[in-house]
């Protein structure tokens, strides 16, 4: 393992306003997605999907790197070829979730700590084998009565660094990401201030464990309103408020930030990002988007193999919209010229 080679992994995921597909949603979660569109989650009918999304041309002009489930990067394409195999042939990078979920913590009601640290070192060399040159991890904090509770934001950020240093030791570029939910009825400032609070709590514990931050990406939420809050901020609100808060407590060495959609709309998650671009800060700041770069696609889907040419183009669409908000160039217009030809 080389430090220069996590470092130049992390660059090139995020390099020319590129950002990543997170295609890594577990089999539950894969399910409730497949059930919102009346699709049956079996193991073809998710390499099917997968396919539509990987094989997309010119998708690698935008994604610079895809996250990977433990099914997925066993699977292969149409073709036969491995689904880690035809991204590295496409110039983009194959990642793995890593963490097997986010439990219950113990004596903390409604607080979660995610797990996964078991065999992870073996689980590690595997994946590297099977092609992996970057993780996630996904520690939840949830906002609430009385909580996160400074137990539960130590927990995770305890392992979420240990995550991080088994990853460079395998030669694996750790993502952290410690996502604050949306889900609320909470204000912006509390988020921020929850947010403020987990990224301390974070690099603390990245630190104390030598974890080297050139060689990682973080993969954080926006400081937004919770979902449920009577008011929610505009969007130059949002924007300067993220870069804000991450500029006080992300050092400026880390490679690369790569944002969470959390459950915002597609334009809404493009809009914001773009917003915080044409403010900027020392770091690359781009996407790592689940929903909000699949939502279209796969509802344009709908499991028909006879739509798989519609959903990749609504795919490529959102990536692309995504890129250009990454340079900050991206014009709600562009959204209008493309549902008006469809
Ligand atoms: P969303 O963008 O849908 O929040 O998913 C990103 C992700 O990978 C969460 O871990």
């Amino acid at each position: 393992m080389s430090w220069d080679e996590l470092y130049e992994t992390a660059r090139t995921i995020v390099a020319d306003d590129k950002g990543i597909l997170a295609a890594d949603e577990s089999t539950g979660t894969i399910k409730k997605r497949f059930d919102s569109i009346g699709v049956e989650s079996t193991e073809e009918n998710r390499r099917a999907y997968r396919n539509l999304l990987f094989t997309t041309a010119g998708m690698e002009e935008y994604i610079g790197g895809v996250i990977l489930y433990d099914e997925t990067i066993r699977q292969a394409a149409d073709d036969g070829t491995p689904f880690a195999e035809l991204l590295a042939s496409k110039g983009v990078v194959p990642g793995i979730k890593v963490d097997t979920g986010a439990k219950p913590f113990a004596l903390f009601p409604g607080e979660t700590v995610t797990e996964g640290l078991d065999g992870l070192r073996e689980r590690l060399e595997e994946y590297r084998e099977l092609g992996a040159r970057f993780a996630k991890w996904r520690a939840v904090i949830t906002i609430g009565n009385g909580i996160p509770t400074d137990a539960c934001i130590h927990a995770n950020a305890h392992a979420l660094a240990r995550y991080a240093a088994l990853c460079q030791e395998a030669g694996i570029v750790p993502i952290v990401e410690p996502e604050v939910l949306m889900d609320a009825d909470n204000s912006i400032e509390t988020c921020d201030e929850v947010t403020g609070r987990t990224l301390i709590a974070l690099y603390a514990a990245l630190y104390a464990f030598d974890v080297h931050l050139r060689g990682t990406l973080l993969k954080p939420n926006m400081v937004i309103a919770g979902k449920g809050s009577p008011s929610q901020a505009s969007t130059e609100q949002v924007a300067s408020m993220t870069v804000h808060n991450l500029k006080r407590h992300v050092p400026s060495l880390v490679p690369g930030i790569v944002f969470l959609s959390g459950g915002q709309s597609e334009v809404q998650a493009t809009e914001n990002l773009n917003a915080i671009n044409r403010i900027g800060g020392p770091w690359p700041l781009s996407y790592s988007y689940g929903r909000a770069l699949q939502a279209s696609a796969l509802t344009a889907w709908g499991g028909e193999a006879a739509n798989v040419e519609a959903a990749q183009a609504a795919f490529l669409h959102r990536a692309r919209m995504n890129s250009l908000a990454v340079a900050g160039q991206w014009e709600a217009s562009l959204e209008e010229q493309v549902a008006a030809s469809r």
